[in-house]
């Protein structure tokens, strides 16, 4: 029977449009399913979205459609594009999906049940695009310090995950098992900067807003998207349902391919929630690296991401899997350029391949009709060529078994340049000119078409079409010299093969022509998606002004505001933002930290009359205490202007009510 491999990408949010960062952490997958399929294992390649969190249902409230409406139109467009680039997806889950809801709240119950999930309070804050959770000491100028964006405070009836009392087991298998963590580094930072300074126990439950799967037996509470997300590495193999019997077969995952900023989610949590389902631990989780535009991570906040799309449409399928998997070594970051696209779609695919493969095909039209004939006599440059090819074949299954696409595909290409460099070694031109040497021009094309054979072999998982359209032209037509194994065996193509000259199969691009229409194309694109994205972005302000409850005055009486004089302030050592001030209110002193250094310095804060929120808990932000809050406007533009009584010499201290 044949070997398993269960492969997973990340669930993605359909909250954004997916661009080419979320297509290489996909395509990067496929490759690697695509190559299992072809040893021969029995391969399960798991995708899907994460379709449930604040970030959705404030979206969706934004466009007066459900939770439900809006995630529907977006996964048919998710599904469009891994159409479009070729994905091969053996599953697609959803975590609206009923089979996943059901299993989620049997994991949650069980957990429960077996006192590994507890009620308690949840205080902190909560930053809602990473749908994640922080204390005080780790935001960075009071900012989420994955994303940089705003955060909430939030203070709720939580229930807990006891992520603490898995921490030594988790240490002690990731140093076990070092294959665990890829690459190496990425390991380094989970145990440096995670496990070893001690986990807390995580909040799994939320109660402020509803789209979410319920706690069956507590239903004011939704269930934390991050455990709901992560279990549909299990629920979609029926893990939880009646019939699980593909749970048994796929599981433990053989790799989970995320990107760098959610390896903790999977080398912490998810070990950490399967240890306490008593379930085996995935075999390894890779954590990529970002594709990168002009110095940052591609996102559409930044509104610098590229449309997969566009490229497909202008250059093919192929040529963008080839680039994106070729230009960045897995496991680090890597700049996207235009440039850099079409430079490599001339120098490696266009001259390159195409060129060998449209020299070849030509020259067997040209010498021989088209059929070679069996008869052929060796030359002194043949043994160096097999060589070459014999070395590629098991170096690509070395390096692809690691994931190391980028120098799979480096190994491909020397045997492309060696046969390239045969050409020029046995001159078939000079050969041609004497039949006494046809037999030599023969058995050198032959040698010529069945090294192109062997690269349309090894790139089957990288670029699933370009395979057939070079079958087509060399006359590779019996399966046999298609399957994978073939590519070690010099000499599969039949002797009298027949070509068929065929069109270029990667046209050769005028850069400076195409640079120009290129960026014309993407800035089209991309002026649609910022139109659609501003509308967005307004309709979800909208909506949570909309959203804010109203309060009765009892609730405003809890908030007790007071009239203070700034009578020293000083930036905070390492922050842009923060000003650090002395206020007096009355007969006490109070030291606030405020966010205010874009707009006040500290010589212009001096003298001021401020308003002051008193009765907020003390904060620690960057290593020093914050005793209440001065209260600031902020316009549109992030433009901030202190509030204050418009009386200058008015009693600090007095009560604001
Ligand atoms: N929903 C979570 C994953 C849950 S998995 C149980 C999520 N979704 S996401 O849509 O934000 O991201 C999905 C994947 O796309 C992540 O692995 C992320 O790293 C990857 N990428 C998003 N932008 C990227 C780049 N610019 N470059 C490379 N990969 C990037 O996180």
């Amino acid at each position: 029977m044949a070997e398993k491999f269960y492969i997973t990408t990340p669930i993605y949010y359909p909250s954004d449009k997916l661009h080419i960062g979320h297509s290489y952490c996909t395509v990067a997958t496929d490759t690697m399913a695509r190559y299992k399929r072809l040893r021969g294992y029995d391969v399960k390649f798991l995708t899907g979205t994460d379709e449930h969190g604040q970030k959705i249902e404030r979206i969706a409230q934004a466009q007066g459609v459900t939770p439900k409406e809006y995630v529907d139109k977006i996964v048919a467009g998710v599904k469009e594009l891994w159409k479009e680039l070729d994905i091969s997806y053996d599953k697609f889950i959803r975590t609206t999906d009923d089979y996943h809801v059901a299993a989620v709240q049997k994991i949650f119950k069980q957990l429960y049940d077996q006192g590994d999930i507890y009620k308690s309070e949840y205080e902190g804050w909560y930053c809602t695009p990473c749908e994640s959770f922080y204390t005080d000491t780790q935001l960075v100028d009071g900012k989420c310090p994955d994303c940089g964006r705003e955060v909430e405070r939030l203070k709720e009836e939580s229930y807990f995950f006891r992520l603490s009392k898995y921490q030594d087991r988790l240490i002690k298998h990731i140093e076990e098992h070092p294959e665990f963590i890829q690459p190496q580094t990425r390991q380094n930072e989970m145990i440096n900067n995670f496990l070893k300074p001690g986990l807390e126990d995580l909040c799994v439950s939320r109660t402020t807003f509803k789209w979410g799967i319920p706690v069956t037996f507590d239903d004011k509470h939704i269930v934390y998207v991050w455990v709901d997300a992560l279990s549909n590495y299990i629920t979609a193999l029926g893990y939880g349902s009646d019939d699980d019997s593909e749970f048994k077969k796929y599981w433990p995952a053989d790799v989970h391919v995320v990107g760098k900023e959610i390896v903790r989610f999977h080398t912490i949590i998810w070990p950490a929630m399967l240890m306490a389902l008593n379930l085996p631990l995935p075999k390894q989780v890779f954590g990529h690296g970002w594709l990168i535009i002009d110095g940052g991570k591609m996102s559409k906040s930044k509104g610098n991401v590229v449309d997969p799309k566009v490229l497909v449409d202008r250059y093919g399928v192929d040529s963008i899997r080839y680039f994106l998997l070729r230009e960045i070594a897995f496991g680090q970051d890597g700049n996207f350029t235009n440039e850099a696209l079409i430079q490599r779609i001339n120098s490696d695919l266009a001259n390159d391949l195409g060129n060998l493969v449209s020299r070849t095909v030509g020259m067997i039209d040209k010498y021989f009709g088209g059929k070679l004939p069996a008869d052929r006599e060796e030359t002194e440059f043949d043994a160096s060529l097999k060589e070459t090819a014999a070395a590629v074949t098991t170096k690509v299954d070395e390096l692809l078994d690691k994931m190391l696409f980028s120098d799979a595909l480096t190994e491909i290409w020397t045997l492309i340049r060696r046969a390239n460099k045969y050409v020029d070694e046995t001159q078939p031109w000079v050969l041609a000119k004497d039949d006494a040497n046809k037999p030599k021009l023969a058995n050198a094309l032959y040698n010529l078409a069945e090294a192109i054979r062997i690269v349309s072999v090894l790139i089957q998982p990288f670029m699933p079409n370009t395979p057939k359209l070079i079958w087509e032209q060399i006359g590779v037509n019996d399966e046999a010299a298609r399957t994978w194994d073939s590519a070690k065996v010099w000499g599969t193509l039949p002797a009298e093969i027949q070509v068929t000259k065929g069109s270029v199969i990667f046209p050769r691009i005028d850069m400076k022509k195409e640079l120009a229409e290129l960026e014309a194309a993407m800035k089209a694109a991309q002026a649609a998606s910022v139109a659609n994205q501003t509308k967005q972005a307004e309709e979800e302000k909208e909506a949570e002004e909309e959203s804010v409850p109203e309060i009765s005055i009892d609730d405003f009486d809890k908030i007790k505001l007071k009239v203070g004089t700034v009578i020293a302030s000083e930036r905070m050592k390492g922050s842009k933002k923060l000003l650090k001030n002395q206020i007096k209110i009355g007969n006490e002193t109070r030291q606030i930290l405020s966010g205010i250094a874009p707009n006040y310095s500290p010589e212009e804060m001096v003298g001021k009359k401020v308003i002051v929120l008193t009765n907020l808990p003390p904060r620690k932000m960057m290593g020093e205490m914050s005793y209440g809050m001065i209260l600031v406007a902020e316009d549109e533009n992030g433009e901030l202007s202190i509030a204050s009584v418009d009386k200058a010499d008015f009693a600090d201290g007095s009560a604001i009510s």
